[in-house]
């Protein structure tokens, strides 16, 4: 086992910039997601601790040793790819002691180790199947069995749960976890689900156009963003952001004044508001509905004021407003504000 840090980590594919001054530790048998919407760096990022792409500039340590020229075969880490990247023609056992092959690991080893894990993952009555043979979830154990037989000193793994079906994926997210508790591996877990995160890491850090937003523990990420981005990224829905104002004190949304004060700030502010802190009302903001989303016992309600989108949770029993219908919200409860311009947390 081992940290993983990036130190001020500069990836450039030609002239353009992927990953810019990344700084971040991962510590020692901690499941860390990286989180954030597609094209943002996390591959690249899983990818220069494999050794599979190398820093511009910065360093990529493992366990305290800058490994930046060091081949992937010794890094001594095991990547699961979203793709699984079985080899088709081998049995799932020959897939899962492939790597203890190339170590020319003795064969009585190789059998234990392959027995061992496959009893772990419930892979032990298909050892003899080819991957054809297997469903999308059985695939995606294999691809696990593989990764944990070599006993690395971290796990790497790039949305390793994306082409599974919903109910399977939820399944497989705790049992991810379950072994990961067990096992004790630093573990780097990349995705673009908020959810996967919210449920999986013990810390989130929360990448957007190569730049890093914020870490920290799930708690922390829904109840204090650190700037616009992760406000509207986390939580499911994110928050709804509102251009607003703060005069006197007091703070007006879409021109509206609510009864909020003391938020330690003035002027010309982003309020982020969650699903749970508004409510549709006979009089308040001001706001056209652009739709309604039915989820079973409840419904929300989508709207907009100005270019700004709010959503608001109903009663599936309440009457709905139609689509193009004007709504009223109601705030129940404070709003954070975000700087209007740079889009971090200000005030209280
Ligand atoms: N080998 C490469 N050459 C050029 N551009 C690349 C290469 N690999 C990735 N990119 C670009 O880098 C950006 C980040 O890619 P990636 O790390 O795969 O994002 P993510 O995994 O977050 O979706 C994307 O714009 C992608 O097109
Ligand atoms: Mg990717």
């Amino acid at each position: 086992m081992a940290t993983v840090a990036f130190n001020h980590v500069t990836k450039k594919f030609g002239e353009t910039s992927v990953l810019n001054g990344l700084d971040l530790e991962v510590t020692d048998g901690e499941f860390l997601v990286l989180l954030g919407p597609s094209g943002c760096g996390k591959t690249t990022a899983l990818r220069m601790v494999a050794g599979l792409e190398s820093p511009t500039s910065g360093t990529v340590t493992i366990g305290g040793s800058v490994v930046n020229d060091v081949a992937p075969q010794h890094r001594d880490v095991a990547m699961v790819f979203q793709n699984y990247a079985l080899y088709p023609h081998l049995s799932v056992a020959k897939n899962i002691e492939f790597p203890l092959r190339q170590r020319d690991v003795s064969a009585d080893v190789r059998a234990k180790k392959v027995s061992e894990v496959a009893d772990m993952l419930g892979l032990t009555e298909l050892l003899d199947r080819k991957p054809r043979q297997l469903s999308g979830g059985q695939r995606q154990r294999v691809a696990l069995a593989r990764a944990i037989v070599r006993e690395p000193v971290c796990f790497l793994m790039d949305e390793p749960l994306s082409n599974l079906d919903a109910t399977l994926r939820a399944r497989t997210r705790s049992e991810i976890v379950r072994l990961q508790h067990e096992l004790g591996t630093t573990t780097i877990f990349v995705t673009h689900d908020q959810v996967e995160a919210m449920t999986m890491g013990d810390r989130i850090a929360v990448l957007n156009a190569g730049d890093l937003q914020q870490v920290g523990t799930p708690t922390e990420l829904f109840a204090n963003p650190a700037n616009v981005f992760v406000a509207g990224f986390i939580g499911n829905p994110g928050m709804s952001l509102l251009a607003s104002e703060v005069v006197n004190g007091q703070l007006s949304i879409g021109g509206t004044p609510t009864t909020f004060s003391g938020l330690g700030v003035s002027g010309a502010v982003t309020v982020g508001v969650r699903i749970d802190g508004v409510q549709l009302g006979s009089s308040g903001i001001a706001a056209i509905c652009d739709g309604v989303e039915v989820l079973g016992a409840e419904v929300h309600v989508l709207g907009h004021l100005g270019d700004d989108q709010i959503i608001v949770r109903q009663a599936a029993s309440a009457p709905r407003p139609k689509i193009g219908e004007q709504i009223f919200v109601e705030l129940t409860a404070q709003p954070l504000c975000f700087d209007a311009v740079t889009g971090l947390r200000v005030g209280t």
